[in-house]
Formats: C-alpha cells, sequence, structure tokens
C-alpha cells in the first residue's frame, strides 16, 4: 500500500477502506509517513468528506494507535463529558465537582487551549503547584478517593490525534466534521468511561458556525459512541457569543468559582444543567431533567460542591484554600474599561465570540504554535451581553485585564468591535438548542 495512492483515491473523492485508514494512521503515527503528505490527506478529506463508516473506522484506527485506560477497578458508572470548543467555556469546572458530590466519578482527559479556544488543562494551571500530569495510578487513585480527576492526554493515549489535531491546526484543516469526530471520539474511547456526554457548540465562535453542520457533528458523534457500545448522549449549545462572562483562563476559574458557590452566570448554569442532566441520566441516577437540575441546585446551595472543587485542587497539588479564598488567584495588573462605540446606546444585538477569543489569544491568554507559553492571568470580563441594554455613554460593557499598555488598548479595541448595538430591544438568545438522548 502507498499514501500517495490513498491520497489520490481520496482525493477524486472514493472511499477509504478499513485497511487503508489503519495503514495510513498506524504508519503516520510511527513517523513513516511524513506531514506533507498526511496534509495532502487531510485535505483531500476537507473537500471529500467522508462516509459514516469511514469515520468509525478513522475513529477506532486512532483510538487503537496508543493505550486505552482501564477504568473498571473504580465502581459506578464513569461518565465523561467532552465540547468541541469555545470561548469562555468553563463548564467542565463547574460540572466535575457537581457531579463527583452526586456520586458520579469523573475520570476526565481534557485539553489545551488552541486558537482562540480556552482549555481546561491551562485553566487549571492557575493554581500554583497544580499538576494535571498524572500518571495512570495517580488518576484512577485519585477518582476513587476524591471522585473526580481531570488530566491532560498522556502522551500515548490517542497519540495519532495528538500527532493529527497539531497538523490540522497549522493546515487550516480542523473545521471538517469527520475529522473533529474521530478527534474527539478517538480520545473519549481511549480514556475508558462507560459513558460520553458530547457538547457540541455551534455559532461563530465555534468550528461548527452553522447549526445544521453542528447537528451533523452531533449524530456522528453520537453514532460512533454507541457503535462502540458506549451510552452517548450529546447537547448542541450556543457559541455566537461566549459563554458566561469571563474569557482567559484565571478569569473563567474564578467565573467557575462564582458559579460553584451559586453565583453564576445564566447562560453558563443553563449549559451545566444540561449537561450535568444528561450525565445523571447516562450514569442510572435519574431521567427526569427537572430533578436532575434540583440536585445539581442543592449541591451548589449546600457548599458541597465548592468544596469538593477545592478537595479536588488539594489532591492534585494545588492549594484547596485558593478555591475559597479566590482573591488569592493572580490577575493581570491593568484592568481596563471598554465603552460602546460614541453614539451607540441601546441594546447588544450580537457580541462575535471568536473576535473575543482572538483578543484574548492576542493578550498572551492564548497559544499560536502548541508549545507556545501563555499568560494566565489576562481575559477579558464582558459586563453586557446579547439582550442587554446600554443605558449611558459612560457604561462599561467590558474589561480588559492585561499586564502591557499596547496590547490592552488593542484588546479594547477589538471588544469594542466585537458588539453589535441596536435600538430596538433584542431578546436573550437560548443557550441550548436540543440535545441526542435515547
Ligand atoms: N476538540 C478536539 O479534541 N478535537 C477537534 O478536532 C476539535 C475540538
Amino acid at each position: 500500500m502507498r499514501m500517495y495512492d490513498l491520497i489520490q483515491e481520496k482525493k477524486e473523492g472514493r472511499v477509504l477502506s478499513k485497511e487503508e485508514i489503519s495503514y495510513m494512521i498506524q504508519n503516520y503515527t510511527n513517523g513513516t509517513i511524513p506531514d506533507y503528505q498526511m496534509a495532502a490527506m487531510l485535505m483531500a478529506i476537507c473537500f471529500q468528506g467522508m462516509t459514516q463508516e469511514e469515520t468509525l473506522d478513522l475513529t477506532l484506527a486512532m483510538r487503537d494507535s496508543g493505550d486505552t485506560l482501564d477504568l473498571s477497578e473504580i465502581p459506578g458508572i464513569k461518565v465523561d463529558k467532552h465540547s468541541t470548543g469555545g470561548v469562555g467555556d468553563k463548564t467542565s469546572l463547574v460540572l466535575s465537582p457537581i457531579l463527583a458530590e452526586l456520586g458520579v466519578p469523573v475520570a476526565k482527559m481534557s485539553g489545551r487551549g488552541l486558537g482562540h479556544t480556552g482549555g481546561t488543562i491551562d485553566k487549571l494551571e492557575c493554581f500554583p503547584g497544580l499538576s494535571t500530569s498524572l500518571g495512570e495510578k495517580q488518576f484512577l487513585e485519585n477518582v476513587r478517593t476524591v471522585g473526580m480527576a481531570i488530566a491532560g492526554q498522556t502522551a500515548n493515549l490517542a497519540p495519532a490525534d495528538k500527532k493529527l489535531y497539531a497538523l490540522r491546526d497549522v493546515t487550516a484543516t480542523v473545521a471538517q466534521p469527520s475529522l473533529i469526530a474521530a478527534s474527539i471520539m478517538s480520545k473519549k474511547l481511549a480514556s475508558g468511561s462507560d459513558a460520553i456526554v458530547l457538547d457540541v457548540k455551534t455559532g461563530n465562535g465555534a468550528f461548527m458556525q452553522k447549526y445544521e453542520d453542528a447537528v451533523q457533528l452531533a449524530q456522528t458523534m453520537v453514532s460512533i459512541g454507541r457503535g462502540a457500545g458506549k451510552t452517548t448522549y450529546a447537547a448542541i449549545t450556543n457559541m455566537s457569543q461566549p459563554l458566561g462572562r469571563a474569557v482567559g483562563n484565571t478569569l473563567e476559574v474564578l467565573e467557575a468559582i462564582q458559579a460553584l458557590q451559586g453565583d453564576g452566570p445564566e447562560d453558563l448554569l443553563e449549559v451545566v444543567y444540561t449537561l450535568g442532566s444528561l450525565m445523571l441520566r447516562a450514569a442510572g441516577k435519574t431521567c427526569d431533567a427537572k430533578e436532575a437540575r434540583a440536585m445539581m441546585e442543592q449541591v451548589i446551595a449546600s457548599g458541597r460542591a465548592v468544596d469538593r472543587f477545592a478537595k479536588f485542587v488539594e489532591a492534585q497539588g494545588g492549594d484547596g484554600r485558593q478555591v475559597l479564598h479566590p482573591e488569592t488567584l493572580a490577575v493581570a495588573e491593568i484592568k481596563k474599561p471598554v465603552y460602546a462605540k460614541t453614539g451607540c446606546m441601546g441594546y447588544v444585538k450580537e457580541i462575535q465570540a471568536l473576535d473575543i477569543g482572538t483578543a484574548c489569544m492576542k493578550l498572551g491568554g492564548g497559544r499560536l504554535t502548541k508549545e507556545a507559553a501563555i499568560d494566565l492571568s489576562v481575559g477579558i470580563v464582558l459586563e453586557k451581553k446579547v439582550g442587554d441594554q446600554i443605558c449611558a455613554q459612560d457604561e462599561p460593557i467590558a474589561y480588559v485585564y492585561a499586564n502591557d499598555r499596547e496590547r490592552c488598548d488593542e484588546a479594547c479595541l477589538a471588544v469594542q468591535n466585537a458588539f453589535t448595538v441596536t435600538d430596538q430591544p433584542v431578546e436573550k438568545p437560548r443557550c441550548v438548542y436540543g440535545c441526542i438522548v435515547d
């Protein structure tokens, strides 16, 4: 078999066989197939697409490119959750301790931020000393004793995805449904949970900007998960404006702590409760979404959720007291208000999530290459969201947190331009468009 012939086949729109896909993934992972040939294949896939069967074969080949975790020694139904990526998405930080407190063990493999989207692993590093590089033994031990653990993708868990994702990121081949589905599901299947809940985001800050594409992606991932014998559910959620108010690593952790203390923004909590209901359903706790929501609200109101988060931070090497005293977490030195453009008073019609995410990245809060160091303390806090009224010109629409004046000014301008204001009242957008369950 030759990679050249496979590229040619895909370029002409033919369907690749299971053996061909497996050959391609094995030999790309071990370095026999070079990046330039794989880049050509990825671009051919972007133009020609993949069938459901090819997507499944690709996912399984990527899953089998490395180790798989065995979580069977942890009692209970282990449920994993994954988002397709967004701006201000701190859902995992809020959901995991709630679920752990409700008796659902959370064994979570998370990623770093890339491009304009954030990643849970970066966010957690705002706790000095906290490690997400847990060995398998430690990871399992923490899930058993604390009820939750969050770790970065270990070197040999779906290594094909690690290589492919880095290549896709620099070859403009990220936003292709089969490639996203295989990337996410190969990791989820390798990380050993019994059930998977997917948060598929749509809108200008998501990889799938169009709703129909997000639905197709959700259906594809659900059918892969179920085909592999896992209970799999998905929610389609809105990413046309940032989720919650905070964008930027430490700022998002602060907002997640507030949410765990019962003071979270409405849209974030809506997404948390929707995904949490699906996780409780998958774990066999309740199929009633109202009951699930009440259980989660109770865990927050009682203070148990935030305490569990503190225990988790402590167990992974951070100082749990910082969760209860979040003012000790370092945020950037400069805090500058942003105002709507002159004469723009009225109602917020749109906030381009992609532009806010990009502004945060340019402040130093995200990386342009996989290895780049980032500044965890910078970011943006939105004072106004879609539907809110701006009553006066001196009313800030956002604050930019920066450590550099020039970058701060650039970000302020970008944030200002990300807002569209109208004089007509605007309805608050829906946060959740729908779910795929049984
Ligand atoms: N998240 C992933 O893990 N992979 C993708 O391809 C997109 C989002």
